[in-house]
């Protein structure tokens, strides 16, 4: 009887332990690890474990804190990255990252257009991605040395039709404990816009000096010889004459230069006003009417029904059209042909444009030359044309003015068939 107590009691007491073993020790301890499962796999959510026991409180609060600083780090992380990338994504300048074995790791939106890159390069070496070798040897250089490298390299940039001028740093990447290089930041710059314009200015100061050169040298001769003395009166005459037609150059040249370079000034004011083009094309055709019948040309205008009027500066207007019939009258016929020049003005409607033709019964231009005759200093045919005592600036002074006025200027032209200019300006 009493062992078959005993016996009761002691069974009572294993299910107890047993109970209790379970209840309080494993299945606390699977929601332990659960939860430690989940803070593994990178879900930071609060750790709340209502039904763990006392004991077991230390560690939920250890949890708790372990998963509260990994969220905060997390989220630092996430913001550095997006700042990391919001920078790069923003600079104007391509930046790529390379590894150790110069692989792209990484590259920003700029280096993917600057070089035209369609396809994801990442995990490609530097070589297979930029075929340059001078960029090649400024990054190895960086990594191997661990200092910053510079350079300009020109490049042939696939989709792109020209040159490119890159400026380009080259900064090493230390590992974290800051020993040997963990790869390189190469930023790169294009400056080909830069380099093409300060080959503009060196051409054009280079024919500038050209242009007073003459002149002056014409001028200097005279200058010399009236020095010496003993100078006969025709002789004289002949002297003051050259030097005032070359002074005279001297001056068409600063008024011109002088011109463009206000019109080409940003912010340009215009002094314009709501016009009819007749009277300004009455103005043009009076100022040039002693070099018409020096050249016993023929200049007829014709204005077409229901011109539309236009705000024009009309100053400005008549210094371009007086540009025009010049060039027809000079360029218009060829030189030493026996030939007058015959100029026809038309002035018409063009859609929401007023157009004004200058058509001339000359030579023509050449396709090759039409797209440059609007340069500065450009001539067709070289120094022959300068003989004719252009400066070569009548054209660009034209373009900037119709352009200032928000209009444009066309040519057609073939070889022998003379030449159509024809200006299209807004109709008011
Ligand atoms: N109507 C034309 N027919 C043929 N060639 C022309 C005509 N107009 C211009 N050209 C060519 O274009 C060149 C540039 O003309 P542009 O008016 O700019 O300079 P220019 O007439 O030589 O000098 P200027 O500055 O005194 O006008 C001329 O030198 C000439 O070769
Ligand atoms: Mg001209």
């Amino acid at each position: 009887m009493v062992s078959t107590l005993v016996g009761i009691l002691a069974g009572a007491l294993a299910l107890l332990a047993a109970w209790w073993i379970v209840c309080g020790i494993i299945l606390p301890g699977r929601e332990l690890l659960v939860v430690l499962r989940r803070i593994a796999e990178g879900d930071f959510r609060p750790v709340i474990l209502p039904t763990v026991p006392s004991y077991f409180r230390n560690a939920e609060a250890d949890l708790r804190k372990i998963s509260e600083t990994l969220a905060s780090q997390k989220s630092l992380l996430a913001e550095e990255e997006f700042s990391l990338s919001m920078i790069l994504g923003s600079m104007a300048e391509g930046v790529v990252i390379l590894g150790p074995d110069l692989r792209v790791r990484e590259l920003n939106r700029a280096a993917i257009s600057l070089f035209n890159l369609g396809s994801t390069v990442q995990g490609l070496l530097l070589t297979e991605v930029f075929t340059s070798h001078e960029l090649q040897g400024l990054a190895s250089r960086a990594c191997r040395t661990g200092e910053f490298q510079r350079g300009e390299l020109t490049l042939t940039i696939h989709g792109r039709a020209d040159r490119c001028h890159l400026a380009v740093t080259a900064a090493p990447l230390k590992t974290s404990s800051g020993e040997g290089s963990d790869g390189v930041l190469l930023v790169l710059h294009d400056v080909t816009r830069l380099r093409e314009l300060e080959a503009v200015r060196r051409e054009f100061v280079a024919n500038v000096s050209h242009e007073f050169r003459t002149p002056l040298s014409v001028i200097n001769g005279y200058l010399e010889t009236l020095g010496e003395g003993g100078v006969g009166r025709d002789m004289m005459r002949k002297a003051i004459a050259a030097m005032q037609r070359h002074t005279g150059r001297l001056n068409r040249l600063i008024e011109d230069l002088l011109s463009i370079s206000r019109m080409e000034e940003k912010g340009v004011r215009l002094e314009t006003e709501k016009t009819d083009i007749a009277p300004i094309l009455k103005t043009v055709l009076d100022q040039t009417e002693q070099e018409i019948s020096e050249r016993k040309a023929t200049v007829c205008i014709s204005l077409a029904e229901g011109l539309p009027s236009a705000h024009l500066d009309a100053y400005r207007i008549e210094q371009a059209f007086s540009n025009l019939l010049v060039n027809a009258l000079r360029h218009g016929i060829p030189s030493g042909s026996s030939d007058t020049a015959k100029v026809m003005i038309s002035a018409f409607p063009s859609g929401s444009d007023l157009a004004v033709s200058f058509r001339d019964n000359g030579p023509g231009i050449p396709l090759a030359d039409q797209e440059h005759v609007f340069e500065r200093f450009y001539r067709v045919g070289g120094d022959r044309a300068r003989q004719s005592g252009g400066t070569g600036l009548g054209l660009s002074i034209v373009k900037n003015v119709i352009q200032a006025h928000g209009g444009r200027v066309s040519i057609e032209s073939s070889p022998g068939e003379g030449s159509i200019f024809t200006v299209y300006l807004p109709a008011a």
